[in-house]
C-alpha cells in the first residue's frame, strides 16, 4: 500500500488544527498521479543475527503487573494485548501503571481522558509502554501490540506530556501511512489534548480551493505535526517545517512506514533531518506487526531502544472469528455478499469488504448499487475530498458497509465494524505470496479493543486455497468453513457472537 501523499504533486498548504480549529476542507484534485512502488533505500539491510542492544534484557511482563482483581468489565475494559512481552535496555526500572494518574500526567490530559475519551484506565499497552515513553532518559521505543489495543493513545499522550506548552514551535512529529490515518490521528490528539493548550497540524496534501504555494505559507507554528510522509518532507524541504525543536518523533505503522515497498526513503530522510538538527530526539514505532527483515532493519535505526513484542502465533484477535467460504467462480462472491453479507447481516453492525484492486472495487461497487444495494467504496484514486467525505459517512454511521482497498487496511478505527469480508486475500505485488501483515491488520479492523467480530475469507480457486492454508500456518490461527447457506452463515455469526 502507498496511498500516502496519492496525490502529492498538490502542493501543499495548511490544516491549522489548534485545539480549537478543525480540519480544513480537503483538496478537489482533479488528478492523482500513480505514486511508484518503494525501493530499497540507501540504507544497507544485512541480515543481523543480534538485534537487541547488549545490555537488553527480556522481562516477564507478568512482573509489571496489572492488577487484574480491577477489571471492571472485562470484555470491553481489557484490549487483547496480554500477550507483550518486553525487552528493556539498560538498568532503568520501570512499573507498569495501573492508573492514568499513576503516570503523572498533566492533570489536563488525564482530564481529556476521563472526560472527552471516557477511558477508565490504562490497556495493557498503555500501560507498559506510558513509563517508557515519559521516563528519562526517553529511550527509543519499538512497541508492537495488537490491533485494536489502543496504541494511538499510547503515542498521542506521549507527545503531548512531552511538549513544553511554552514553546510555540513543532516539538512532536507523527508520520502516517495515509492520509486518513493522520487526520484519525490527529483527531484522537484534538480530543484527548483539548483542555491541554497544545496546538497541532495536519500536514497532507491539501484542498486546491485553499492552496497557498508553499513559499507564501508562514513556517509551521503549531507544537505538534501529524502527517504523511511526503508532505513532511516537502514542509521540511522547503524550510517552513523546522525541526530543531522536535524531541519525540513516531512513525505509526512503523513496520510499513520503514518497509522496502512501503515509505522507507521518505521516513529515513526525514528521521536523519531531524537526527541532524535535533539529535537527542526520542523515536518512537509502533505497529501490530513487525516481520523479522522490518525488525532487523528497525533495530538498526533506532539508537538505545526498549522494545515489546508479540509473537506472531499469538497476534490473531480470540475475538474476531475467522471463517472461509469456497467460492466456485467470481459470480458466487458477488451472491454471498448481496445475500448474506447485506440481506442476512443487516442488523449486525457496520462491515468492510477489503479487495485487492482498484478494478475490483469499482466492479464490486457497480454490481451491488447496480442491483439496489447501498454501499460506499474508497480506494487512493478517489480525490482526497472525496476519501474524507465517505469516511466520515461510515464514522457517522450513516453508511454500512463500505468497500476498500487496503487504503484502510491499517490503523482505522471505527468501533461499530465487526465483520470484515476479503473478498480477495492479501498478496504481495511482487512476489505474488500472502501479505500476511495486511491480512492480520484487515481482519483487525473489527474486535476493536476486545470487542467481538467475525472475518469472512471468500475463497476462489486453487491459488486462494494456497494462500488461505499458509496464512493459517504463519500465525497458527483456526480458519473454519462455512458452507455457502444461509443456515450455515447464520450458525458462523452466531458463534462469533454478532447474532443472538
Ligand atoms: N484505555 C482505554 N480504555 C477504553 N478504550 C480505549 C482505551 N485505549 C484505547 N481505547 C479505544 O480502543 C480503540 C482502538 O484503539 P487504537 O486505534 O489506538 O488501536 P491500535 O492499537 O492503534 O490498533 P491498530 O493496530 O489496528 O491501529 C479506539 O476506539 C480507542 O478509543
Ligand atoms: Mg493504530
Amino acid at each position: 500500500m502507498s496511498d500516502a501523499d496519492s496525490n502529492a504533486a498538490t502542493p501543499a498548504a495548511t490544516t491549522t488544527a489548534t485545539t480549537t480549529t478543525t480540519i480544513a476542507q480537503p483538496p478537489a484534485v482533479t488528478k492523482t498521479p500513480v505514486k511508484e512502488t518503494k525501493r530499497w533505500a540507501d540504507m544497507e539491510d544485512e541480515e543481523s543475527k543480534n538485534t537487541l542492544s547488549a545490555s537488553s534484557s527480556e522481562v516477564n511482563i507478568d512482573n509489571l503487573k496489572i492488577d487484574e482483581e480491577k477489571k471492571i468489565n472485562s470484555f470491553l475494559d481489557e484490549a487483547e494485548d496480554s500477550n507483550i512481552k518486553a525487552v528493556i535496555s539498560g538498568e532503568t526500572p520501570y512499573t507498569s501503571a495501573k492508573t492514568f494518574e499513576e503516570l503523572e500526567l498533566r492533570a489536563e490530559l488525564i482530564k481529556g481522558l476521563y472526560v472527552e475519551m471516557r477511558f477508565q484506565k490504562p490497556s495493557k499497552i498503555q500501560a507498559i509502554s506510558l513509563p517508557m515513553i515519559l521516563m528519562p532518559p526517553h529511550k527509543d521505543l519499538i512497541a508492537q501490540a495488537h490491533n485494536g489495543s489502543g496504541k494511538t493513545t499510547c503515542f498521542v499522550l506521549g507527545m503531548l506530556s512531552r511538549v513544553d506548552p511554552q514553546l510555540k514551535a513543532p516539538q512532536a512529529i507523527c508520520i502516517c501511512p495515509t492520509r486518513e490515518l493522520a487526520i484519525q490521528n490527529l483527531e484522537v490528539l484534538l480530543k484527548m489534548g483539548k483542555y491541554s493548550g497544545i496546538s497541532s497540524e495536519c500536514a497532507i496534501p491539501m484542498d486546491s480551493t485553499n492552496y497557498i504555494p508553499i513559499n507564501k505559507r508562514p513556517p509551521v507554528s503549531a507544537q505538534i505535526v501529524i502527517g504523511t510522509p511526503g508532505t513532511i518532507k516537502k514542509w521540511m524541504s522547503a524550510k517552513k517545517l523546522g525541526v530543531s525543536n522536535v524531541k519525540i518523533l513516531v512513525f505509526d505503522e512503523a513496520d510499513h512506514m520503514l518497509a522496502e515497498d512501503g515509505f522507507k526513503d521518505d521516513s529515513l530522510r526525514i528521521k536523519k533531518d531531524i537526527d541532524r538538527s535535533s539529535p537527542h530526539c526520542q523515536v518512537l514505532l509502533f505497529s501490530a506487526t513487525f516481520n523479522e527483515t522490518v525488525k532487523n532493519f528497525v533495530s538498526k535505526i533506532v539508537k538505545d531502544y526498549n522494545q515489546l513484542f508479540v509473537k506472531k502465533e499469538d497476534l490473531s484477535l480470540a475475538s474476531v472469528k475467522q471463517y472461509k467460504v469456497y467460492c466456485p467462480d467470481e459470480m458466487t462472491k458477488i451472491q454471498i455478499i448481496k445475500e448474506r453479507i447485506f440481506d442476512l447481516g443487516e442488523n449486525i453492525g457496520q462491515r468492510i469488504i477489503f479487495v485487492r484492486t482498484r478494478n475490483s472495487a469499482s466492479m464490486l461497487h457497480k454490481q451491488l448499487v447496480d442491483d439496489g444495494y447501498a454501499v460506499t467504496t474508497i480506494q487512493g484514486a478517489n480525490t482526497p475530498e472525496v476519501r474524507d467525505k465517505i469516511i466520515k459517512e461510515f464514522k457517522d454511521g450513516l453508511t454500512q458497509v463500505l468497500i476498500t482497498t487496503d487504503l484502510l487496511a491499517r490503523g482505522f478505527d471505527q468501533q461499530q465494524v465487526n465483520l470484515v469480508i476479503n473478498y480477495d486475500l492479501p498478496i504481495k505485488y511482487d512476489t505474488q505470496e500472502p501479505d500476511y501483515e495486511v491480512y492480520l491488520h484487515r481482519i483487525g479492523r473489527a474486535g476493536r479493543f476486545g470487542r467481538k467480530g467475525a472475518v469472512f475469507n471468500l475463497i476462489c480457486g486453487d491459488r486462494d486455497e494456497a494462500t488461505m492454508r499458509k496464512i493459517e500456518l504463519y500465525f497458527q490461527s483456526e480458519v473454519t468453513v462455512v458452507n455457502n447457506s444461509e443456515e450455515d452463515f447464520e450458525k458462523a455469526l452466531k458463534q462469533s457472537g454478532l447474532l443472538e
